[in-house]
């Protein structure tokens, strides 16, 4: 048993140590020695890719964070506009789709049935489906037009941890490949961006060997009932993937929302000694930087307790937060790859203080077969 939970007592925490080289081997042979994509396996024809005037992302749980991360990137880079749909809601909503949609499943069992069902739907519209899979020779994976396998391993624990760093990865790779294949004023951000990309192991392996301080921040928080999440940009999926973290593994009351919404009601449940993390964005985009700032004031001025996901050299946060988790340098569209780790150990450690079963949380299922 210890032997295949590699030394670890869970299979929670094998997973989140597995993530470096879950992104590492999603992105290992996929560029070629001059440093552009290959992405061999879409096989979906080139002229068709070119046409594409619309992306629609259709998954289910951790991986519809997923999937709205992909949103910033993929609009970003090709300027093709991204919706991120939860599979079940567009089955039955009768979808615009067309010959000219490319709809985006993603899914680490390839059996989810509700993302099931979004694809063979997609499908008898007219439209090609791409899909992210972590398990080869699945249903989706055989039931699309192409597949983009993440190579994250397998995943036993039932919350998502390294299928999502994996697919986030795989998203940011189909954004740089299309925006490469059509060609735009961005395409000359495909080489950084790869280069980036490239460095991402290292840096989660540098979050993941703080893990003790969050353990102890755990620790000290293992009596809460409530905790909210706040991010902006794509620190919006990750405050809601940390948020059902929380819920899955330790069953606690946690909610994410985009910061900016804060002033449009959630601000209303921040009262004294309140828990409140916050996913700070790259001092480097001082825009945004300032706005997820000034949130973490006002949070701060009603005496919640302002826990802080923040750059190395982000000095701003001290004065107001009660805990600094430090992530390191990196590009904003990349941030979710680092700044999701901490909120995972978090939940792990919260649900293990708790004498939970972090690998198979009461009511969930690994991969949900039914609609
Ligand atoms: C279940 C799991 C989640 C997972 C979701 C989607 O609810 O408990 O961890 O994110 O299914 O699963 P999939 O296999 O489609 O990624």
């Amino acid at each position: 048993d210890a032997a295949v939970k590699g030394g670890f007592a869970t299979f929670m925490e094998k997973e989140i140590h597995d993530q470096p080289a879950a992104v590492r081997d999603t992105l290992l042979g996929r560029m070629s020695p001059t440093g552009s994509l290959q992405l061999d396996e879409l096989r979906i024809d080139e002229s068709i890719l070119r046409r594409v005037d619309k992306i629609v992302v259709v998954a289910c749980g951790t991986a519809a964070y997923a999937g709205h991360v992909a949103k910033y990137a993929i609009e970003h880079w090709c300027r093709i506009p991204v919706e991120v749909e939860l599979a079940h809601e567009f089955r039955y909503r009768d979808p615009v789709v067309s010959e000219k949609t490319l709809v985006v499943a993603i899914t680490q069992s390839g059996e989810t049935m509700d993302t099931l069902m979004a694809v063979r739907h997609a499908r008898e519209q007219g439209a090609k489906v791409l899909a992210i899979v972590n398990t080869h020779g699945s249903t989706i994976a055989r039931e699309s037009d192409a597949v983009l396998y993440t190579h994250a391993g397998p995943e036993v624990a039932v919350a998502s941890t390294k299928a999502f760093v994996a697919q986030i990865t795989a998203t940011y790779l189909l954004g740089l490949y299309l925006a490469q294949l059509r060609g735009n004023k961005y395409s000359d951000e495909v080489v950084t961006y790869l280069d980036e990309l490239m460095k991402m192991p290292d840096k989660i392996a540098e979050v993941i060997a703080r893990e003790d301080d969050i353990k102890d921040l755990a620790h000290r928080m293992k009596d809460v009932t409530s905790v909210l999440f706040l991010g902006r940009h794509v620190g919006f999926p990750v405050a809601l993937e940390g948020a059902l973290k929380l819920k899955e593994l330790a069953y606690i009351h946690a909610e994410g929302f985009a910061a900016g919404e804060l002033k449009h009601g959630p601000i209303a449940l921040v009262e004294e000694g309140q828990p409140v993390f916050f996913i700070v964005p790259t001092p480097r985009r001082p825009l945004l930087h300032a706005k997820v700032m000034s949130n973490v004031r006002e949070v701060n001025a009603r005496g919640a307790r302002v826990l802080c996901i923040a750059e190395e050299g982000d000095t701003a946060v001290e004065e107001f937060a009660a805990d600094v988790i430090r992530i390191p340098e990196t590009p904003t569209l990349l941030h979710p790859l680092v700044s999701v780790i901490p909120l995972q150990i978090f939940a792990c450690a919260l649900a293990a203080e708790k004498g939970l079963d972090v690998d198979q949380p009461r009511n969930l299922a690994k991969s949900v077969t039914v609609e």
